[in-house]
């Protein structure tokens, strides 16, 4: 069973009495991957700041193991650090710098002997693919190498927890998607709890095994990457993490909602008889139809090759959505379309509703065919009111 080992409760930071993480309720267990994401400015360097006891909470506690930690040092917690700026030092070589922190520790009365420390070293130096590489100037290395002798520093010293911020946002998109199955494989190797910390969503959802997601200094949802993404809590949460349409329904009954004033089978449960919505669709969860057996019909006003599959923009209504099919549907085509009941989702309406989810900005040079196509299709619409499948 997992077993917790950080928790913070109802911790509140301000800077100038600005309020920059409000309301803060997290645990993380031991040995996991979690992984803080959201917009830049959210707070999460300030978060993995506070856990790593570089800052104090205006409010709130921090537990360690089930011990209150707001007034211990960072130095005193089983916690290392990556920065985003992950100076080493340029006067040493590889191994000087990974050997570094035990050094430190020898020097503090701490007895660990030459040959410790060697061996140490050169078993940091294996986890992070880098033997062979002791004596080599650290200045002379790429980015991703000076990137695992950081990794070797901090992992060194083993520390319970590892804090990451933001630690391959300098390396290329390769080298960042090899880094991230390495940085994966190594905390599954050393059984290290990674906190790490990203406003990229793709490399969050890859590498963690649970997902804090982060806007105006509160934690939107907490779950799996799967969870996350297929059960989004709220409008920004379902916009910042992959593609979404999300747009207005209302829910009649359990599992029927009203979309654009057709009726839509769903999974979802739970609400008040023709309460008002927000409806996700994704991208890839759209069938598209000859526009006589269409649920909906609209213009394709856009369309983007992406290798597999194209991306293309939908008007309905005046609404824009984007779509992803292997079918190639250029610019003025006439579709229809087709969702399958688990490919809608519903969610209460709350302070992001309206915010995300339309495509608009995507093409406005189509919007005259569209307006035109919209007319017709409002009379298609009287015959086939409300028709479910
Ligand atoms: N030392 C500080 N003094 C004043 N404001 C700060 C300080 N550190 C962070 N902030 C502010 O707190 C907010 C959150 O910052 P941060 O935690 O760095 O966000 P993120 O890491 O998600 O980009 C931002 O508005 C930032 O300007
Ligand atoms: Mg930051």
């Amino acid at each position: 069973m997992a077993k917790e080992l950080i928790r913070l409760t109802d911790c509140r930071m301000a800077f100038d009495n600005e309020v920059v993480l409000n309301n803060i309720n997290l645990y993380i267990n031991d040995k996991e991957f979690l992984t803080l994401l959201g917009p830049s400015g959210c707070g999460k360097t300030t978060m993995l700041r506070i856990i790593g006891g570089f800052l104090k909470p205006v409010s709130g506690d921090v537990f360690f193991d089930g011990v209150r930690i707001n007034d211990v040092p960072p130095h005193k917690r089983a916690v290392n650090t990556i920065f985003q700026k992950y100076a080493l030092f340029t006067h040493l070589n590889v191994f000087d710098n990974i050997a570094f922190g035990l050094r430190l520790q020898r020097n503090n009365g701490n007895k660990l002997d030459k040959f410790e420390i060697h061996n140490r070293v050169m078993e940091m130096l294996e986890v992070v693919s880098l033997k062979g590489f002791e004596k080599r100037d650290v200045t002379l290395l790429s980015g991703g190498q000076q990137q695992r002798v950081a990794i070797a520093r901090a992992l060194v010293n083993k520390p319970k927890v590892l804090l990451l911020d933001e630690p391959l946002g300098a390396l290329d998109m390769r080298l960042r998607k090899d880094m991230q199955n390495e940085l994966k494989s190594i905390q599954q190797a050393t059984g290290i709890t990674f906190i790490y910390v990203t406003h990229d969503q793709e490399e969050a959802l890859a590498m963690s095994d649970t997902v804090v997601v982060m806007e105006g200094g509160v934690i939107q949802q907490i779950g799996t990457p799967e969870d996350i993404y297929n059960e989004p809590k709220n409008a920004f949460v379902a916009d910042f993490i992959g593609e979404s349409n999300i747009v207005d329904g209302i829910m009649h009954s359990d599992g029927v909602v009203e979309i654009f004033g057709r009726k839509f089978k769903c999974l979802d449960k739970g609400f008040d008889p023709m309460e008002p919505v927000d409806v996700v669709i994704r991208p890839e969860d759209v069938d598209i139809v000859p526009p006589k057996s269409g649920k909906l019909k609209g213009t394709v006003t856009g369309i983007t090759f992406r290798g597999v599959l194209y991306d293309i923009i939908v008007d309905f209504h005046g609404f824009k959505w984007l779509i992803q099919t292997t079918d190639l549907c250029p610019v003025g085509t006439k579709i229809g379309i087709k969702i399958d009941p688990d490919g809608i989702h519903i969610m209460k309406k709350g302070a992001f509703s309206g915010m995300y989810g339309d495509y608009s900005s995507y093409s406005a040079e189509y919007d005259e065919i569209s307006d035109a196509e919209h007319e017709q299709d409002q009379e298609d619409e009287e015959e086939n009111e409300f028709v479910s499948s």
